[in-house]
């Protein structure tokens, strides 16, 4: 994709999946990226990549043997992601409430990091509340799930979830402004 009109045109189609209208800023994607250690994570799933502002900026930050495992639902988004042929990135046509299955169907136990740009505050409760438990399962002790929203509509559920283990951040360099939770699994 492009250019931001594209984007556009997807994701005010697919609005009530979509969540936006505008792909992330790089203030944004480095905000969400800054506490990742890239040198020792080695799995890492990204929830919703869109047109792949984050993923890129992710496989360019990677360590050689690491994978990236990007969960996406919109066929236009799945497609044109999946012509990016990069060895460390499988882009699944699947939902993000799979992430125990897929994970494990790859052989892994645990993912060391979660990026999520869902739009938890759209979904179906019960959606958003499966993806966050799931997502704590997949992760390894000590693993960190990374999720932006326009809203702290869903910090209740969020801190429950991560036994409170969650702080969050404000970037004011984003269309539209957003909050970003930075939650940790501590067992
Ligand atoms: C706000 S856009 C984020 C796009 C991009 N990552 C960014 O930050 O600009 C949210 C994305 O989540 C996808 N999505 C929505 N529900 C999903 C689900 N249950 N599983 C996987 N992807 C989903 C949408 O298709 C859309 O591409």
């Amino acid at each position: 994709m492009k250019n931001k009109i594209t984007f556009f045109k997807e994701a005010i189609k697919n609005i009530r999946t979509s969540g936006t209208v505008v792909p992330s800023s790089k203030f944004l994607v480095k905000k969400m990226l800054a506490g990742i250690d890239f040198k020792t994570a080695r799995v890492l799933v990204e929830f919703g990549p869109g047109s792949g502002i984050i993923t890129r900026e992710m496989l360019k930050r990677m360590h050689p043997e690491a994978q990236l495992f990007c969960f996406e639902i919109n066929d236009v988004f799945f497609e044109y992601l999946s012509r990016d042929k990069h060895p460390q990135l499988t882009i699944l046509k699947t939902s993000a409430t799979e992430i125990r299955k897929v994970i494990q169907k790859h052989g892994f136990d645990h993912v060391d990091y979660v990026v999520s740009s869902l739009p938890l505050a759209i979904m179906p409760p019960g959606v958003s509340l499966e993806i966050l438990e799931n997502s704590y399962i997949a992760l390894k002790n000590k693993g960190e799930f990374i999720q932006y929203q326009y809203s702290l509509q869903n910090r209740k559920d969020v801190k429950k979830v991560f036994n409170k283990q969650v702080s969050i951040q404000f970037v004011t360099l984003n269309i539209p402004p957003a909050f970003v939770y930075f939650c940790k699994k501590v067992q």
